[in-house]
Formats: structure tokens, C-alpha cells, sequence
């Protein structure tokens, strides 16, 4: 199951990736907002990052505006490791390297079919399992 998560400026886009999520046959948990409306980005990113620590959903997909906010509120909670992708790179090496288990993406600053293309990258691509990635992520904590 993935949870995902938006505020207002990433809304639109989050529909096109829980859409994308469903046709691949992927179960998709939507933990809001529910509309176009202004809300505040914490709140949501707080929802999707509980999902995953508690282990209910294995991974998070948090969209905002540019991605920031959500990737900096994200990682802000112990065992979560977010990372903000705007090309296909980054959402590979951040699975392998860094185990990611949120992918935060801007809906104002890439279109929806790359940001489709990183999802299907991030969700595609392992963790290598190398004792020195496992060893860097370690220190986090
Ligand atoms: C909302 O206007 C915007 O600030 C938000 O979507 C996001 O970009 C924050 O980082």
C-alpha cells in the first residue's frame, strides 16, 4: 500500500498519480486534502509520514507546490527518510543509496508526465542492500 498525501498545489497532480498507481493495479491510500482549497502542507505531510512509521503503508508520495515544504516536514519525523525528486536520477539513486521511503515531488515545477515517469522510478527501483549505504543510513538515527 502507498500512502499519499498533497496540499492544494499539488492536488491536481496528486489525482493524476493515484490514477497512474491504480491502473498499474498499485494500492493507494489518499490521506487528502480534498481540493483545491488553501490548507497547510504540514498537516498532510504529518499523515502520510505517521502511515509509514506505523508501517501501514510501506511507502509515501507527498506533493506540494515545489516539494519543498513537504520534503522538509517529512523529514523532520524519526525513521523517515523523504526525498524531493524532480528527474528520474534521483529517484533511482534515492531508493538505492538512500532506502527513501517518501517520494515528495512539485507539482509547479515539473509536469505530470515526468512526474509519473519518477514515480514509476522510485517505486520500480530496490534498495541496493550495500553495507555502506546501510551503515550511512544508520547514522541518521
Ligand atoms: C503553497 O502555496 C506552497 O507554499 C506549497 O505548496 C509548497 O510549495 C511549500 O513548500
Amino acid at each position: 500500500m502507498i500512502a499519499i498525501g498533497s496540499d492544494h498545489g499539488g492536488y491536481e497532480l496528486k489525482l493524476e498519480v493515484i490514477k497512474h498507481l491504480k491502473d498499474r493495479g498499485i494500492k493507494v491510500k489518499d490521506y487528502g486534502c480534498d481540493s483545491t482549497a488553501s490548507c497547510d502542507y504540514p498537516v498532510y505531510a504529518g499523515k502520510v509520514t505517521d502511515a509509514v512509521v506505523s508501517k501501514e503503508c510501506e511507502l509515501g508520495i507527498l506533493i506540494c507546490g515545489t516539494g519543498i515544504g513537504m520534503s522538509m516536514a517529512a523529514n523532520k519525523v524519526k525513521g523517515i527518510r523523504a526525498a524531493l525528486c524532480s528527474d528520474c536520477f534521483s529517484a533511482k539513486a534515492t531508493k538505492e543509496h538512500n532506502n527513501a521511503n517518501i517520494l515528495c515531488m512539485g507539482a509547479r515545477t515539473i509536469g505530470p508526465g515526468l512526474a509519473l515517469m519518477i514515480v514509476d522510478t522510485f517505486l520500480d527501483t530496490p534498495f541496493s542492500e550495500d553495507e555502506r549505504h546501510i551503515r550511512r543510513i544508520s547514522m541518521f538515527d
